[in-house]
């Protein structure tokens, strides 16, 4: 297993629309590792491939059961465990978007910004797991919301895209002044 390089908005390669997978081969098998093991890594709960500098419909997800604050004096175990949730979506697909639900989200493309972005509360979807079989499944919360964040990057999608121009001009500002003072300082 190796980590990979998370690509930072604003890499261009950010914007491609990858391609399908056609065979669950070796190389997706390593592909999907790679990808699991940078995700914990930079401690995220989601990574396209598209972040990594690859133009293939894969996804990992690994998304905490949602916890519900405990009351005062209670103590509360999470029952997160790293690994619990994990999974690899390929070629990723919803078929039924319903409700609507606005979350705050961040992205490890778009380091230290976060933003509230709509989204669909349930959606239904389909994939091919990594064994190479065809998935269908129900997601609701974070999971759903995670699920079409990942989608979206597979079209070359960013969260600020879905904001108002004025909040993702903004935010886009800031992200290329770090950047370029980044670059600067090298
Ligand atoms: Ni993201």
């Amino acid at each position: 297993m190796a980590l990979l390089n998370i690509l930072k908005y604003p890499d261009p390669f950010l914007a491609v629309k990858a391609a399908r997978v056609e065979t669950v081969d070796d190389g997706i098998k390593t592909l999907i590792a790679d990808m699991t093991e940078t995700m914990y890594h930079a401690r995220g709960i989601g990574l396209a491939a598209t972040q990594v500098n690859v133009a293939k419909m894969v996804v990992v997800l690994d998304v905490p059961d949602e916890e519900i604050p405990p009351l005062e004096g209670e103590v509360k175990e999470t029952g997160y465990k790293r690994g619990k949730n994990l999974i690899a979506l390929i070629n990723p697909e919803i078929l039924v978007a319903e409700g609507s639900i606005k979350f705050e989200e961040g992205c490890l493309s778009l380091p230290g910004e976060t933003a509230e972005v709509e989204r669909a509360t349930h959606v239904k979807a389909r994939a091919i797991n990594q064994k190479g079989q065809d998935v269908e499944f129900e997601a609701a919360g974070l999971f759903a919301i995670a699920v079409q964040h990942e989608i979206d990057h597979l079209n070359g999608i960013l969260f600020i895209d879905r904001l108002s121009r004025l909040k993702r001009e903004f935010i886009k500002r800031r992200l290329k002044k770090a950047h370029e003072a980044a670059v600067r300082a090298l």
